[in-house]
């Protein structure tokens, strides 16, 4: 062949290779254009071949054109190589992108906080108002915070109305207990702080029992305030107040003389019944006491019990070396979950405590 025929068919591989190379759409094709052109028998190495077919200038020239061309295939293969890799990288990302969000859940299906929380905010607002402070008091307690600084000793029967969970301990003088009610939160406060002092305090108890209407762990709210000349008026204005605020204003109280070891006097607090007297609000009268009768609620007596109060024992304030003289106080302490019970009409108190089968199947950590 003529120095002419083979520079015009350099440059027909030239634009071969090129065209192949910008054909190749993936890179297993590219590896065949490379191999069919710069193979040890491609169309490269047949050129290449064909240099010892000629002499002196002519070879040189035709070598030149040779050398160009595999540079130029070797720069265009790696070029192109590049671009259909990060292609290949782009592809497989956008393919198999991970959607870690979980799937949104309808508004019907959203939950909401629990009634004990949500009646634990209500409560916090309403005495935030009376300008009370919060406090947290420890589910873990000594037995002395628990029940000797409340006046009630070792061995006071008073002390079987709350069956304990005691921690075992070797220490018989500080015993460690779950303790039994939020009164402790009294013995902290005023070890901790002087009088004047207006607290509420919301927590879980826990006592050993377990039927229908108990649960070993419950949630109650203790509020006491302590000043010079706080009266049992105090007492009742407080108590009035915050469970019209929740229930309603045409809420019925009663006191109930009741004995608490930490209080004298003390009485258990009864609300009108929620159920019989939210049908007589429905009927727009004042229905005669028989209309109660059948509402299994309050068991026929239109009375529901929600909590205990009284003027803080003298004895409770000497143990503290709080002047009894010059210092009164009031106390009271509810049952968070049963006033959440009556506001949002659940009966059975088992179900605040307890996930349905059916809700947990649809957690995935359960499925
Ligand atoms: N601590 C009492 C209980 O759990 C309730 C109470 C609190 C009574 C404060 C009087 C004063 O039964």
């Amino acid at each position: 062949m003529s120095l002419q025929e083979l520079l015009s068919a350099v440059a027909e591989c030239r634009a071969a290779f090129a065209r192949g190379c910008a054909e190749a759409s993936e890179v297993r094709a590219l590896e065949e254009v490379r191999v069919a052109f710069m193979g040890r028998k491609g169309q490269l190495a047949g050129l290449r071949a064909k240099i010892t077919t000629l002499e002196g200038e002519e070879r040189k020239h035709f070598g030149a054109a040779v050398n160009e061309l595999q540079k130029f295939s070797q720069q265009q293969l790696n070029s192109r190589r590049r671009d259909l890799q990060r292609a290949a990288i782009e592809a497989k990302l956008r393919e198999e992108r991970a959607d870690i969000d979980l799937p949104v859940i309808d508004r019907d299906e959203r939950g909401t906080l629990h009634p004990v929380s949500l009646m634990r905010q209500k409560l916090h607002d309403i005495f935030t108002k009376l300008s009370f402070s919060v406090l947290e008091g420890p589910d873990v307690d000594y037995e002395d915070f628990n029940f000797n600084k409340l006046n009630i000793p070792a061995h006071h029967p008073a002390r079987d109305m709350q069956d304990t969970f005691y921690l075992a301990s070797k220490d018989e003088e500080e015993r460690l207990l779950l303790r039994t009610h939020t009164s402790n939160v009294q013995v902290h406060a005023l070890s901790e702080h002087r009088p004047p002092l207006r607290v509420i305090s919301m927590g879980r108890c826990f006592r050993c029992d377990f039927d229908l209407t108990h649960t070993p762990m419950f949630h109650q709210i203790e509020g006491f305030v302590v000043d010079e000349a706080i009266s049992f008026a105090h007492l009742k204005g407080t108590i009035d107040t915050f469970l019209r605020a929740i229930y309603g204003d045409g809420l019925r109280t009663r006191f109930r003389p009741s004995y608490f070891p930490f209080v004298e006097p003390g009485a258990e607090v009864d609300i009108g019944c929620v159920a019989c007297d939210a049908q007589k609000l429905a009927a727009g009268k004042e229905p005669p006491p028989e209309a109660r009768v059948g509402c299994r609620v309050c068991k026929h007596s239109g009375w529901l019990e929600v909590g205990g109060c009284g003027m803080i024992h003298p004895n409770v304030f000497e143990a503290m070396d709080i002047d009894s003289e010059r210092y009164s106080g009031f106390a009271f302490g509810f049952g968070l979950d049963r006033m959440a019970m009556l506001y949002y009409g659940i009966n059975d108190l088992r179900t605040l405590f307890a996930a349905p089968p059916e809700f947990n199947a649809r957690l995935p950590i359960f499925a």
